[in-house]
């Protein structure tokens, strides 16, 4: 098929790649000058593994424009697949302007191509865009997208099941036809279902992560492990481990404005949706919670102290930091008076005096915790998890106080160190009865 994927952000290009692997003519539309001067290079835009090694496989079949209409004109498409973004506005409800465009434009498109939106779209937008173009109904779709930043790739062209809204049954062999190895499971509904069904799903492993968090807080006390507790729990299989993980909360750029999004509809509808706000105040509470422990074991030096953060990004696998705890938690520090010093493998000391102005930034991660009071862990990076933590306990200041917001650092790398380990719940190093004592400053 003759495809145009109008936005090329992490959906869109994943999408465009993707299809063009699978043996689709694809043409890519990105507005954004820079993005599109990036992909006329052959280059990704966007951070995610394997991307830019399959951009470059399928460069024969991807082409990338900057709008829909004069390609379409030179040489019309079978299908317009739609994957602009819905970024959260100002009452946390969907901006649903980039898709009302996109949708605007194809259309008027002629001869009439096919359009499949697979942007995160509230209960009922497909029906109020058909009624606005009454033209579109019986060729369009909702085809929400389920992909994982940093699989994103394998989740294209491999997905768990693909979920498909429709006004009219001939749409059911357009979807067969763009994914044509599909072998998943296949749930053809109504638009407003697809819509929710996307939704969710977000909002379920949301949930999944605010109640790791909230039984990391009701462990954090000695002779518990949050680590056992959970991985019990995940072993049976009616709940699993994925997402029943504790930390600085889900960070990404889709869990909170999805959450957000559907707790406003809720709103607007007049359905009460206790669980889901307890998800969503779980959320925002937890990166407060690294910085209350750092607060509450510096006590009054708080404000005085040199704190190093390791990593910004939610995730090492992706760059996308649209809703990173980071965010939150190094404005606090810097805003209570800490000298705040930050290292991300991935980001340059100008990147991060670009994001965080008024923080050290630094090269590395030794200059990092050298003299520093206490270190807080925001990025699970291999280069932080296989550091030599003995080497870095001598170089810190007392206390020597780390605080792990990813629990990812190794019980048997910090075991007898000494540094005051403090966690998300408490985590027993193997061997230990309790995480290695202050040392006496
Ligand atoms: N990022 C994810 O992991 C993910 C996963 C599943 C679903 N989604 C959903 O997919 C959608 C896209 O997400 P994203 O992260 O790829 O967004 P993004 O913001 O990274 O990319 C959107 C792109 O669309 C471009 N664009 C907007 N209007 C355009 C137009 N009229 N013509 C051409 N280009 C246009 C923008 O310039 C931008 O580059 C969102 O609704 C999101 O919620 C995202």
């Amino acid at each position: 098929m003759r495809i145009a994927v109008v936005g090329q952000g992490y959906v869109g290009l994943t999408g465009a790649v993707s299809m063009a692997l699978q043996g689709h003519q694809v043409t890519g539309v990105e507005r954004d000058p820079e993005r599109l001067r990036t992909l006329e290079r052959g280059e990704a835009p966007v951070y995610e593994p394997g991307l830019p090694e399959q951009l470059a496989q399928v460069s024969g079949r991807v082409t990338f424009v900057p709008e829909v209409v004069a390609a379409h004109k030179r040489f019309p498409f079978d299908v317009v697949m739609i994957t602009v973004g819905t970024p959260p506005g100002p009452t946390g409800a969907a901006d649903l302007s980039q898709v009302q465009a996109a949708v605007e434009e194809a259309s008027g498109l002629l001869p009439a191509p096919y359009v499949v939106l697979k942007s995160t779209v509230p209960p009922g937008t497909s029906d109020a865009l058909v009624r606005a173009h009454p033209e579109l109904r019986d060729r369009f779709a909702y085809n929400p997208e389920f992909l994982n930043q940093g699989s994103a790739l394998t989740d294209w062209l491999a997905p768990a099941r693909v979920v498909v809204g429709v006004y009219a049954e001939e749409m059911r062999a357009v979807i067969q036809r763009l994914y044509p190895q599909l072998s998943c499971p296949m749930v053809v509904t109504t638009p407003p279902s697809a819509e929710m069904t996307k939704y969710a799903s977000n909002v379920f492993l949301a949930t999944k992560i605010s109640f790791a968090n909230e039984m990391a807080r009701l462990c954090d006390r000695p002779g518990m492990d949050i680590d056992d507790v959970l991985r019990g729990v995940g072993f049976d299989p009616r709940i699993g481990h994925a997402f029943l993980q504790p930390g600085l909360g889900y960070g990404d750029s889709c869990l909170p404005k999805d959450t957000a999004a559907l707790a406003r509809w809720a709103v607007d509808h007049g359905v009460p949706t206790p669980l889901l706000d307890a998800t969503i105040k779980v959320n925002a509470e937890q990166p407060r919670i690294v910085a209350a422990m750092l607060r509450e074991t510096l006590g009054e030096s708080f404000a005085r102290s040199r704190i190093a953060v390791l990593g910004v990004r939610y995730e090492p696998w992706s760059d996308d930091l649209r809703a990173a705890p980071s965010l939150t938690v190094i404005p606090e520090l810097m805003a209570a008076g800490a000298s705040v010093r930050v290292w991300d493998p991935a980001l340059s000391p100008d990147g991060l005096t670009d994001l965080f102005p008024g923080v050290i930034p630094c090269e590395d991660l030794p200059t990092a915790v050298h003299d520093a009071n206490a270190v807080l862990v925001l990025t699970e990076w291999p280069d932080i998890i296989e550091a030599d933590w003995a080497d870095l306990a001598g170089r810190l200041a007392a206390p020597r106080l780390v605080v792990d917001g990813k629990n990812c650092l190794l019980p048997d790398r910090i075991t007898g160190l000494p540094l005051l380990y403090r966690s998300i719940g408490s985590r027993l190093p193997h061997g230990a009865t309790h995480p290695s004592p202050a040392p006496q400053p």
